[in-house]
């Protein structure tokens, strides 16, 4: 038995090295012209019935306009009833069928789109962390609430050869500190998902996307902190954005709706982010000297004082690098 693994130890690494050499470019290609196939046939999603979970606010809210105006009759859920309300009264033109939903039930017939999207964020080291028990609720909202929404409509997405669009985050590979618990429930996300590709089969598509950093709720610095509550704190939202730019929402739904109907596997937005992923993969090392540099200060001083937060207030970069409402932020009340 040991010989077999001596042999692979050997062979294994070689073998996948040059066969990865040769199958690549032609698999590029060939993924290629797939890609412009599903751009000529996009799937047009008017009249088909779209879900979307946290469509009060952010991505979610934004998702749900890119859906409408393409007229599909839509399904949102979220607690704060109102701001659903406010929604669809002032912003829907498009006469579009729409369902309001609060808890995670649903009473339809059919469904062609889940969007899977409410989530929350947590900020917070471990070791500050007051009582680790409250951090259980963001694998509740952003893995249960996901995988439970996903057993519900899966047979209705089966009989409509549907589409599932996962709010996962570039979260689910970069390291850095206090995202311990939101990083992790972003990549059982990732990884969950990837699993349903090979249960669902053709039947029913996934597209799982990656956002870096968006304009949102979240991103004005609404997240769970080491006490265990929600709060609304903008000096710790400049630590842990830092220096990353932030992008506009409108234009992350459109990305994201474009992609869903092209049938594409994965999307990160903004595009350039992707390069993170390699930067982890090929040199982790290098990433996260790059955190501790920027997100970490000496023990006893205030997170506040990360070298991070002072560069963008020092040099002003913050009008630059956020948008004005995530400069400001508005948060709706129910
Ligand atoms: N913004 C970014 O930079 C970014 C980056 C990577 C990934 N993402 C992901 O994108 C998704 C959308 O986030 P966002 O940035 O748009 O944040 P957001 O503005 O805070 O929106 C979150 C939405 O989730 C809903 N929600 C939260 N807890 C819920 C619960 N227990 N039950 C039902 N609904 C709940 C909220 O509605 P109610 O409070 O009304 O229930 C709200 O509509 C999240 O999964 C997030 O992790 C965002
Ligand atoms: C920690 O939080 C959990 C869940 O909110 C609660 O049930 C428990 O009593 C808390 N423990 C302490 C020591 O406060
Ligand atoms: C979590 O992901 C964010 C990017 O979305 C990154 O800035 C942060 O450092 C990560 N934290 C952990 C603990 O992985």
């Amino acid at each position: 038995m040991e010989l077999i693994h001596t042999f692979l130890n050997l062979v294994a690494p070689p073998f996948t090295f040059f066969t990865l050499l040769l199958f690549l470019p032609p698999f590029q290609i060939f993924k290629f012209f797939l890609s412009i196939l599903g751009s000529v046939f996009a799937e047009d999603v008017a009249g088909k019935v779209v879900i979307v979970t946290g469509a009060s606010s952010g991505i979610g809210e934004h998702l749900a306009y890119e859906y409408a105006k393409r007229g599909a009759r839509l399904v949102l859920a979220a607690r704060r009833e109102r701001s659903l309300t406010v929604l669809i009264i002032e912003k829907n033109k498009y006469n579009n069928f729409v369902l309001l939903m609060r808890g995670f039930f649903f009473m339809v017939y059919a469904v062609d789109h889940l969007v899977n999207n409410a989530g929350l964020m947590s900020v917070s080291m471990l070791e500050e962390a007051e009582n680790v028990t409250e951090f259980r609720a963001i694998m509740d909202i952003n893995f249960w609430g996901y995988a439970y929404m996903t057993k519900f409509a899966a047979p209705y997405l089966r009989n409509s050869q549907g589409r599932i669009v996962v709010l996962s985050s570039s979260a689910s590979w970069l390291p850095g500190p206090r995202m311990s618990f939101y990083n992790a429930s972003k990549a059982a996300v990732a990884q969950f998902f990837e699993t349903l590709r090979i249960e669902f089969g053709p039947d029913i598509g996934i597209t799982l996307v990656t956002p870096g950093f968006i304009e949102s709720e979240l991103t004005q610095g609404k997240f769970v902190s080491k006490a265990g509550k929600l709060e609304v704190d903008q000096d710790m939202r400049d630590v842990q954005v830092n220096i990353n730019p932030i992008q506009r929402v409108e234009s992350c739904a459109k990305a994201i709706v474009n992609s869903a109907c092209r049938g594409e596997r994965y999307l990160t937005v903004p595009a350039w982010f992707r390069v993170t992923f390699f930067w982890k993969t090929f040199c982790p090392e290098v990433l996260e000297w790059f955190y501790r540099f920027l997100y970490i200060t000496s023990p006893g001083d205030s997170p506040k004082e990360a070298l991070g937060k002072k560069l963008i207030d020092f040099t002003g970069a913050k009008a630059v690098l956020y948008p004005e409402t995530v400069q400001t932020p508005e948060t709706k009340k129910d």
